[in-house]
């Protein structure tokens, strides 16, 4: 035996006897057999809320207190009296280089697949260079790298898997922008953890999602991304995909650890630009930007990415007002702080810090405990600690977040649990994993128009043409960030209408342009098609690379020549149905003017055909609302139902008011806002007490009847305004929402609870406040239609802590 390796070998004796000597039987890295982790029924993935015996072994307990009384889950507390222990058992042997190593995240090489492992990554292992990978996945791949960490590295610690699981891993469900349509968030957090099952069987324990961003700018390619531009709704879905990921134990192999990114305002970069600058007040990102940010962490987020912005002069790679005060201070969150990709490096550009070294000591003092990709900690942290220009407690706290991180998610017990060929094979793309993406892609689904019912289309119609560039492009369907998704895994909208007509009728296709660009030369061919059919379908949008990260557009109507294709066709005099696919809200008006059935169906996943087609036949009835307003024009941005009112609203009569001489004020589709095949009426809302005490909780009571013939889905929205204060205030803030499902003549009451929370601002010296007086409450079916009623705060001004939103 090589000295080397005698060391290697009397270190991880050193490392096991450690363990042993605080009682942790078994978890010693390197101990555990290969492939024992149980191996659940195909298909079976856990409930959310289910916890394993192995994690109830491990001893995670409970839950403790945050600062304001809330309860953090078990999932990223630190409370278990054995793992502290072991962090600082192990924090003693490392050395600086190792240190840093832990707070390394890099990519394995290409030549690392399958079994085999790159030299270059096999000495970077070896030497502890690196805590993490990311886009590492596999059972195979990521057994044999986490080998080389636990057998051959001094210490053995085991290794992260980090990728970007963002809606599915291999089972790819709607974009985030889509399921936040669904207003389902039920059925958002069980995609998150069907999503979080398939990855964590391929070898993966760290997803960087939620993003929880709002956008109101639909110039910004990542707006498809998030959950839209409202932050009531964000952080409702926020928590949701947090608890599908993390269930309550990250140490069951059905769950893998969160990322709410990106923090914070990165989607207010200016002009829709990706990465640019955000100016927004201490107000604005406090009610609108941080929201969702506090939600995902309250429901136990794991881990935090920084945005690539910079934010009132400070990139949030520096930020530590935010990330070290706000985050860790204020909220009392002790999870993982990552870098965006390269974002240390990146204080370079910002012009922030002159070079590497100062990049670094910015970064790590902000609090910015992982470095992904920009190697920069590796090469100047171990020199910033021996010259004492950075203290090494700092890189310690550091380190102890990703050990712990590492021990929450069982990796010292068994480093190879997420690696398992029998569990990859039996959990991934099931038809049980299929079977719920197709019922949130259903559900996802916004009917914009429906003039004349065009829609329901019959299933035996005779001959339906399907024109337009996007009806059969599979990969679209999965939309960005599709993890291990395949094109081939999708079903296109012309396969799920073929596959739904009867055998007799004919199904005719043209694609009349290219998506983008200049060609006309088909356009003539879908009119001759158009002219045979007894109905059209025309499928037009933006193919999956249009949006996404750094996917920005400065005009955001029918990319290339297919408003043209649509006019030709719309000419015809045929029956025509536009189906969108796209990541972001287009700026369409000659549609909604001329097309007479148009639905939204955005980038749906591996069942976007199946969904499209069950909505346009009626064996489903749209119910899903746009989680985002519409411009009619580009010009119009940034447009969003929760604006303020202005000393001069606008008003059609009067022209010194807040409008345009050019196009009107109002969106396209406001917030909210999805149509159905059938109607639904709100009954007059009720109050349990038309005054309150700060204290009281009132109850709002409305009635909302299926008037028509179909059974149907409504989202019942609740919105609350203050009337009058001290600072100016929304004209209407989301506050509550419930997606019921109707029959025929049914007519449910629909309770929500308004609290002071739900009234609560920053006042003038940023205090959170209620203050007495009238408030408007607005119940119905979108943010521009509905039913009102008001009720009065009395008492003093009362300070109201936060305590997220009350669902
Ligand atoms: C850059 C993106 O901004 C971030 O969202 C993503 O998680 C990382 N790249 C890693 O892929």
């Amino acid at each position: 035996m090589t000295a080397w390796l005698h060391g290697v070998f009397s270190a991880h004796r050193r490392w096991i006897a450690v363990i042993a000597s605080i009682g942790l039987v078994g978890l010693a890295a390197g101990c555990a057999p290969a492939g024992s982790a149980v191996v659940p029924e195909p298909g079976a993935a856990m409930p959310a809320g289910a916890s394993s015996a192995e994690g109830a072994r491990e001893g995670i307990s409970a839950g403790s207190a945050l600062p304001n009384g809330a309860t953090r889950p078990a999932a990223i507390q630190g409370v278990d009296p054995r793992m502290e222990p072991l962090v600082d058992s192990v924090l003693a042997l490392m050395t600086i280089e190792e240190k840093v190593g832990q707070l390394t995240q890099s990519s394995a090489s290409e030549v690392s697949t399958g079994p085999r492992v790159s030299a270059a990554d096999r000495a970077d292992i070896r030497a502890g260079k690196v805590g993490s990978f990311l886009g590492s996945y596999g059972a195979e791949r990521t057994r044999e790298l986490q080998r080389v960490a636990v057998e051959e590295s001094r210490l053995g610690i085991p290794l992260l898997f980090a990728h970007d699981v963002i809606h599915g891993f291999r089972t790819i469900f709607p974009v985030p922008l889509a399921e936040a349509a669904s207003f389902d968030p039920d059925a958002v957090e069980r995609a998150a953890r069907i999503a979080a099952t398939e990855a964590a069987a391929n070898g993966v324990q760290w997803t960087f999602a939620p993003m929880v961003d709002i956008a109101r700018d639909p110039r910004w390619g990542r707006i498809v991304e998030g959950s839209g531009e409202d932050p009531y709704l964000g952080s409702v879905m926020a928590a949701a995909k947090v608890r599908g990921f993390q269930g309550t134990d990250l140490a069951d192999t059905l769950t893998i650890l969160a990322t709410a990114k990106h923090f914070v305002a990165y989607g207010a970069a200016e002009g829709g630009r990706d990465y640019n600058t955000a100016e927004v007040s201490e107000r604005t990102l406090r009610e609108i930007y941080l929201p969702p940010f506090h939600a995902a962490v309250r429901a136990g987020a794991g881990s935090v990415m920084a945005g690539f912005d910079d934010l009132d002069g400070v990139p949030m790679h520096s930020n530590e007002r935010l990330i070290d005060g706000l985050l860790r201070g204020e909220w009392g969150w002790d999870g993982i702080l990552v870098s965006d990709y390269t974002g240390v490096m990146e204080l370079i550009k910002h012009r922030v810090a002159a070079d590497s070294t100062s990049a670094a000591l910015l970064a790590i003092n902000a609090g910015v405990d992982v470095d992904m990709m920009s190697g920069i900690y590796l090469h100047e942290i171990p020199r910033l600690v021996s010259e004492h220009q950075l203290s090494e407690a700092v890189v310690d706290s550091a380190v102890r977040r990703v050990l712990r991180a590492k021990y929450r998610l069982g990796l010292y017990r068994d480093p190879y649990r997420y690696s398992s060929a029998a569990r990859e094979k039996a959990l991934t793309l099931t038809p049980a994993h299929r079977a719920v993406a197709r019922q949130l892609a259903r559900e996802s689904i916004v009917l914009l128009r429906n003039e004349g019912h065009v829609l329901p289309l019959r299933k035996d119609i005779g001959v339906l043409a399907v024109i337009g560039p996007l009806a059969d492009d599979s990969a679209s369907a999965l939309g960005s960030w599709s993890a291990a998704g395949r094109p081939e895994d999708a079903v296109t909208v012309a396969d799920g209408l073929r596959r739904a007509v009867t055998p007799d009728t004919r199904i005719l296709r043209a694609r009349g342009t290219s998506i983008d660009g200049s060609d006309t030369s088909g356009i003539a061919e879908a009119v001759r098609v158009a002219r045979q059919a007894d109905a059209v379908v025309m499928v037009l949008g933006e193919e999956r690379d249009m949006s996404g990260e750094a996917r920005d557009r400065a005009f955001i109507g029918l990319p290339g020549e297919q408003l043209r294709l649509a006019k030709a066709v719309q000419a015809t005099g045929k029956p025509v149905v536009v189906v969108l696919i796209n990541g972001r809200p287009l700026a369409t008006p000659w549609l909604a003017e001329h097309v007479p059935a148009i639905v939204e169906s955005w980038y749906l996943g591996v069942e976007m055909g199946g969904a499209v087609a069950d909505v346009l036949f009626g064996d489903y009835n749209p119910g899903g609302k746009l989680p985002v307003t519409v411009p009619r024009a580009v010009g119009q941005v940034p447009i969003y139902y929760n604006h303020k009112s202005t000393g001069r609203p606008p008003s059609q009569s009067d022209r010194y008011t807040s409008k345009y001489i050019d196009i009107p004020w109002t969106p396209l589709y406001p917030f909210g806002y999805g149509a159905s095949y059938t109607t639904f009426e709100y009954g007059e809302p009720r109050l349990s007490a038309t005054e309150i005490r700060p204290s009281d909780s009132l109850v709002v009571t409305v009635g909302v009847t299926n008037s028509g013939s179909r059974e149907g889905d409504e989202v019942v929205q609740l919105y609350v305004r203050d009337d009058a204060a001290s600072v100016t205030r929304p004209v209407k803030e989301l506050r509550g929402f419930r997606r019921i499902a109707l029959q025929p003549g049914e007519t449910r009451m629909v309770n929500f609870t308004i609290t002071a929370n739900d009234l609560a601002f920053h006042d003038r010296a940023m205090r959170r406040v209620v203050e007495p007086g009238t408030f408007t409450v607005y119940v119905g079916t979108s943010s521009d239609s509905t039913r009102e009623v008001h009720f009065r705060v009395l008492g003093d001004v009362t300070a109201v802590p936060d305590t997220g939103t009350s669902r």
